[in-house]
């Protein structure tokens, strides 16, 4: 959490109002959300990275579903890779599922099993972040330790009209300050959860709920009529298109059995650790069926199959998007009856399928086929 000189802080009257108002709205309207009644680090830590980028509805049955297959820290530990992806698939960003549990190794191995209470011996952790290190501190221990999702910059920036950039290290600094400062030392777990709530229920992204705002009369972008053209983010990050070409590549045996190939993704890209189809890329730009049958790599795809019958019509088409890439994706169907050992696919049995974590991009595929 970076600090900023005194002096590039806001004028911030009425701070004591404003905390005592955000705590009584709390008190009166926070959601009774799981994380919430059974208050503990793991659960914490657990609940927060499941809903980094992940909408709480969506996020509910995840964090069940970690809690109920690992109560404790010490079960998630445990746990292979797989079955962590298996668990989180669908959820998206699965590097928080790896390095959920590589933090919860490490919580064993180097803290004895008890999640950290100072700001150093957390940032040791993978994938916990400045936010989550906040929210663990002041949720789960109550230490007066600010914290500053997305819920809050657009919170702290209409309270005082701030129009700092949120999505620059200049402005993230501004808006950790702002929040150090506005701070109720007292009840920081309250107050912290108090901002991410009004943001979420009432200081909302399109047209607030204003009249239903405790800090309402303290509100200078309200007082401005400017709340909806707050928070600032300086640029949008550019998305750029990527082409993908799966095959479905079903191997059918002696006795009738369907099997079909798939692969688990390496390091340095999407979706480490994940299963999928055999894939040809052709980056940015997008080609068509011909030109995809005079690629080496579909040569050697073909040279490993027995018997193999390629329909070019594709059988699915989905388009999916992440935050830097806008992936179109197709997928193939080719018929075999058996592999050479030296392609290096796993074959499985088709009715297997629902034991290996994929992307949802694989499954939105899949679904759209018989
Ligand atoms: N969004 C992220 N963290 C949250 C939390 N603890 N409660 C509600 N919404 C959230």
């Amino acid at each position: 959490m970076k600090r900023t000189t005194a002096e590039a802080l806001p004028p911030m009257p009425h701070i004591r109002e404003i905390q005592s108002r955000l705590g009584a709205w709390y008190d009166e309207h926070a959601r009774p959300l799981p994380w919430r009644a059974d208050v503990s680090a793991y659960h914490v830590l657990l609940s927060e990275i499941i809903l980094q980028q992940t909408r709480v509805d969506q996020g509910m049955s995840y964090y069940h579903r970690f809690t109920e297959r690992f109560p404790s820290v010490e079960d998630l530990a445990a746990a292979s890779e797989d079955e962590v992806l298996l668990l989180w698939q669908g959820l998206g960003y699965y590097s928080r599922g790896r390095n959920l549990r590589r933090a919860a190794q490490l919580i064993v191995s180097d803290f004895g099993g008890e999640i950290p209470r100072t700001l150093e011996e957390l940032s040791r952790l993978p994938g916990v972040g400045p936010y989550t290190r906040g929210a663990i501190l002041s949720f789960a221990y109550d230490l007066p330790y600010p914290t500053v999702d997305g819920n809050v910059y657009r919170v702290l920036s209409r309270l005082f009209a701030l129009s700092a950039p949120i999505d620059t290290t200049t402005g993230q600094r501004l808006y950790w300050a702002v929040a150090e400062a506005l701070l109720d030392r007292a009840h920081p777990g309250r107050h912290n959860q108090g901002l991410i709530e009004l943001g979420a229920l009432c200081c909302i992204p399109r047209r607030p709920h204003c009249s239903e705002c405790p800090l309402q009369p303290y509100c200078l972008a309200h007082r401005s009529g400017i709340e909806e053209e707050l928070p600032i983010k300086q640029g949008k990050t550019k998305v750029l298109p990527r082409y993908m070409y799966y095959f479905l590549i079903r191997v059918t045996d002696e006795a009738g059995l369907s099997h079909i190939l798939i692969h688990r993704r390496g390091e340095g890209d999407i979706w480490q650790g994940l299963y999928e189809l055999p894939l040809i890329e052709t980056g940015e730009e997008g080609v068509e069926v011909e030109a995809l049958m005079e690629q080496a790599s579909f040569h050697r795809l073909l040279s490993g199959l027995q018997a193999p019958r390629f329909h070019s019509a594709p059988i699915a088409r989905h388009a999916h998007r992440l935050s830097h890439r806008q992936i179109y994706a197709s997928l193939f169907l080719i018929e075999a009856s058996g592999v050479d050992p030296s392609l290096p696919y796993r074959l499985i049995p088709e009715s297997e399928r629902g034991a290996y974590a994929f992307p949802i991009l694989i499954e939105r595929l899949l679904a759209q086929v018989r």
